[in-house]
């Protein structure tokens, strides 16, 4: 069976695991994997722009000994009624794999339906489920492990970045708080989605709307941008009620005592998140940034095995 990555929960637990254990062995010796060899070639579209994900993946797939083509759709039929369906029907001809960044979660679903090689969601307006691979294995890294920790993330509740952290946090038995204003609370499906998740794997999740309440105590709190790609001319006001949710020294005061901060990047430094705060001593952001190399080509060759 072709198996896909486009939401978190597509990794069981111990699937998860897997993975993450994996990572971190691609980390430590970091040229050794050649799964790619030959070399296969695997697609990366973007719909939309990206910095990490595009450079972690194309540098990613060089290093496993694979060919990534980089593509931004502008150049192909995607904006002029190509079938996505059709789209990964003919990519799969060609490659080992597709890596999509695109906007409704429908879109990257059509191209997976045809495809006959895995399809890896790079991030849609629902889920960012790469990035929290990369953030999993940072807070292993920092935290000594995921389960029984507890992760507050605050800010646009109702984001991609929140609705992954729910399930990627319940897969990883961690403690998952998502704080943001009234408006900006997360898809109650991916809340029940993540309660069930949890009940599995020791760990548990809250919806809130008190920042403070979300961060007492926390191992780790991560945030992201109030306004993500496309919400630009939303008509919504992304700053106002955002304010309290900004990740400073004093919200942090309320925190464990070691907590690490995330932030995916890119960040509008002095928004969700300061300076002192993105610069000091409890950020793990540019670990977390370089761990999605890491997991990304852990999660290539395991969809590629699990698959062939
Ligand atoms: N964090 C992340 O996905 O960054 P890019 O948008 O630059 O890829
Ligand atoms: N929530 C952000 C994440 C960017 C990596 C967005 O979708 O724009």
């Amino acid at each position: 069976m072709i198996r896909h990555f486009l939401r978190d929960d597509d990794l069981t637990p111990a699937e998860q695991s897997t993975v993450l254990d994996l990572a971190a062995r691609m980390k430590a010796d970091r040229f050794a994997y050649t799964p790619l060899a030959g070399p296969r070639s695997v697609a990366v579209l973007f719909d939309k722009q990206s910095l990490r994900t595009r450079i972690s993946f194309d540098a990613g797939i060089a290093e496993l000994g694979g060919h990534p083509l980089v593509v931004d759709t502008q150049v192909t039929h995607f904006g002029r009624g190509e079938s996505l369906a059709d789209a990964g029907r003919v990519l799969s001809r060609y490659v080992a794999a597709i890596v999509l960044r695109t906007h409704g979660d429908d879109r990257i679903a059509e191209v997976a339906s045809h495809a006959t090689v895995p399809v890896v969601n790079a991030l849609t307006d629902g889920y960012h489920p790469c990035q929290l691979l990369a953030d999993l294995l940072t807070v292993r890294e920092h935290c000594g492990g995921t389960r029984g920790r507890t992760l507050a993330y605050v800010g646009d509740a109702a984001n991609n970045l929140s609705h992954s952290y729910l399930l990627a946090g319940a897969t990883a038995g961690m403690h998952v708080r998502v704080a943001g204003p009234a408006g900006f609370q997360p898809d109650p499906d991916v809340v029940a989605r993540a309660e069930k998740i949890a009940l599995g794997t020791g760990g548990s999740v809250r919806a809130l709307v008190d920042p403070v309440e979300a961060v007492r105590g926390a191992d780790v709190v991560a945030t992201d941008t109030w306004t993500s790609m496309g919400q630009e001319d939303d008509g919504l006001d992304r700053i106002t009620p955002f304010l309290p949710y900004q990740v400073n020294d004093a919200l942090l005061a309320h925190a464990a005592a070691d907590v690490i901060v995330l932030h995916c990047l890119p960040a509008h430094r002095g928004e969700e998140i300061t300076d002192e705060v993105l610069d000091g001593p409890r950020s793990a952001v540019f670990d977390q940034a370089e761990n999605r190399l890491h997991a990304q080509k852990a999660l290539l060759t395991y969809l590629l095995e699990a698959s062939a």
